[in-house]
């Protein structure tokens, strides 16, 4: 992704090649800052008030001041304008402020999709299942957008390393929780599975439109504790998120998955409502 434009509360648009983040401030030193990553299709940002609304219980949960949604929707149309491309990705970060003071900063960035999306969406994901943490107790903070992500991001490389594209967590107990970046779905039927939020999984926003979505197309949607056994024997899987949308998977753990019908009805389904 290039970074097209970058506006910064109580500064607007700013030159995106210069910093804009003190060499202090908590998000840089530990990590505690909230942030949210939404796509942007034909100009629009797709569900602005639901991401906005997890930005701002994100906040909450690492004790950081929310920020006030007027100035954020705000700064997200002078970036979206100054970068003038209508398909982009559009992220808000929420960073705690320098160390020894209480000044909460709040960037927006605007930047180009990611290469190969439908490259990887035509061929199918391959999966890797992966030890995380069912983070079912507040401190672990589980269902926060916090930009500690080092953990996901050296998931997604060990997916790699072992010829995979993605990775799926599952807790110490075999349960399914999510991926790195996305939630994790499955077909039996016409009954589609995701893993129940208590295990503290991130409250996708795509997820959500897919619960939303699903019952119009025939598909009754289960969410709940489920062992990687039903994953693995599912009729077909796939991912969501924000900018991914749905990515259909083909194998698992070596063995494959069969490409079925739900991930491309309710992938036409997505675009469908976020091109209005
Ligand atoms: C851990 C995790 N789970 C799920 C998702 C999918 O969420 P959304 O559909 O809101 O993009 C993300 C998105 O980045 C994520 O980081």
């Amino acid at each position: 992704m290039t970074l097209l434009a970058l506006a910064v509360a109580g500064q607007g648009l700013v030159d995106p090649n210069e910093p804009a983040v003190h060499a202090d401030d908590e998000a840089v030193i530990r990590g505690r800052a909230a942030f949210e990553t939404l796509r942007v299709y034909g100009g629009v940002p797709f569900r602005l008030e639901s991401h906005l609304v997890r930005l701002a219980s994100s906040c909450e949960r690492i004790g950081v001041e929310p920020p006030d949604a007027d100035e954020a929707r705000a700064l997200a149309s002078l970036a979206l304008e100054r970068a003038g491309e209508p398909n982009a990705v559009l992220r808000f970060y929420r960073t705690s402020g320098r160390e020894q003071s209480d000044s909460p900063r709040l960037l927006v960035l605007v930047s180009s999709l990611p290469d190969h999306l439908e490259e990887l969406r035509a061929r199918g994901i391959r999966l890797v299942s992966l030890l995380g943490v069912r983070a079912e107790v507040p401190w672990l903070l589980g269902g926060v957008k916090s930009t500690s992500y080092a953990v996901n991001m050296a998931a997604e490389a060990e997916a790699r390393a072992r010829g995979a594209d993605d990775a799926v967590f599952v807790s110490t107990d075999e349960l399914v929780l999510e991926g790195p970046v996305t939630n994790v779905w499955w077909r039996r039927g016409s009954e589609l599975f995701t893993p129940s939020l208590d295990l503290g999984v991130l409250a996708g926003v795509t997820r959500d439109t897919l619960l939303e979505l699903a019952p119009a197309l025939g598909y009754a949607v289960r969410e709940g504790r489920f062992p990687l056994a039903e994953l693995q024997g599912a009729e077909e899987a796939f991912t969501s998120s924000s900018v991914r949308e749905l990515m259909p998977a083909v194998e698992l753990d070596g063995r494959p998955i069969a490409r079925g019908p739900a991930a491309d009805a309710l992938q036409a389904a997505l675009r469908n409502a976020a091109l209005g």
